[in-house]
């Protein structure tokens, strides 16, 4: 892929059904995308589970996420990114798993929202925080509270983090439409 279409970092969405393995997928379009066969392309999984490709390819850094019927997938050079898909769905546990897990303000900011919002406002918060802590590597053990995020009605904005994560304004966090009935957020700063 030329390097000027990896900045920012592509992303697709695919159709995958339940229960079937995202890897064989993954592998697919990534070998499409760096030109090489699927089978030869080298995909290591670190001791959290974070697959990173090696060999040639070793400036590429992929992740991918699959939530209902989907595979959100993203590739991207000389970054360290993260990405997660979910599919729309009621989430009536929202408030009280962002009071688990969330910081008091991003809480308070859900709070404050109309009811009808609620759930959508946890859902693009819960998608940041697990694109950048999949882009991090060390899974929600590290803690969604070690960085915090403002959302408005005109994007997510990543407004504290801890050291661990690096220098906050290094992050970039999109928000993604990438199918009806599912949202996406992906996550990257510089490697
Ligand atoms: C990583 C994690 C945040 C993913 O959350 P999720 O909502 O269940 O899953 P998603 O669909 O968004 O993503 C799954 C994909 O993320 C990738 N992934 C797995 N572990 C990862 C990690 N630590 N960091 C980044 N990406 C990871 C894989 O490609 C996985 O796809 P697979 O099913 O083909 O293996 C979550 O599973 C987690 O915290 N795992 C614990 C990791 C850990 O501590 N492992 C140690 C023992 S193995």
């Amino acid at each position: 892929m030329p390097e000027y279409e990896s900045n920012p970092p592509c992303w697709s969405w695919l159709p995958l059904p339940r229960g079937e393995a995202a890897e064989p997928v993954a592998r697919r379009w990534l070998g499409e995308r760096l030109d090489c066969p699927p089978e030869q392309l080298s995909l290591r999984r670190d001791d959290y589970g974070r697959p990173h490709l090696e060999g040639g390819f070793s400036r590429w850094d992929c992740n991918w996420s699959h939530s209902g019927e989907g595979l959100l997938i993203a590739l991207g050079l000389d970054v360290r990114l993260g990405i997660d898909l979910e599919w729309v769905r009621p989430r009536p546990r929202a408030m009280e798993l962002a009071r688990r897990f969330f910081t008091a303000a991003e809480t308070g900011a859900l709070a404050s929202l109309p009811t009808a919002q609620r759930e959508s406002g946890f859902l693009r918060l819960w998608c940041a925080k697990e694109s950048v802590l999949k882009a991090h590597g060390r899974g929600l053990a590290f803690g969604l509270d070690k960085f915090e995020f403002e959302i408005s009605d005109t994007g997510i904005h990543l407004v504290n983090c801890d050291a661990a994560l690096g220098d906050r304004a290094q992050w970039s966090v999109l928000e993604l439409v990438p199918q009806p009935g599912y949202v996406g957020t992906m996550a990257w700063r510089p490697k």
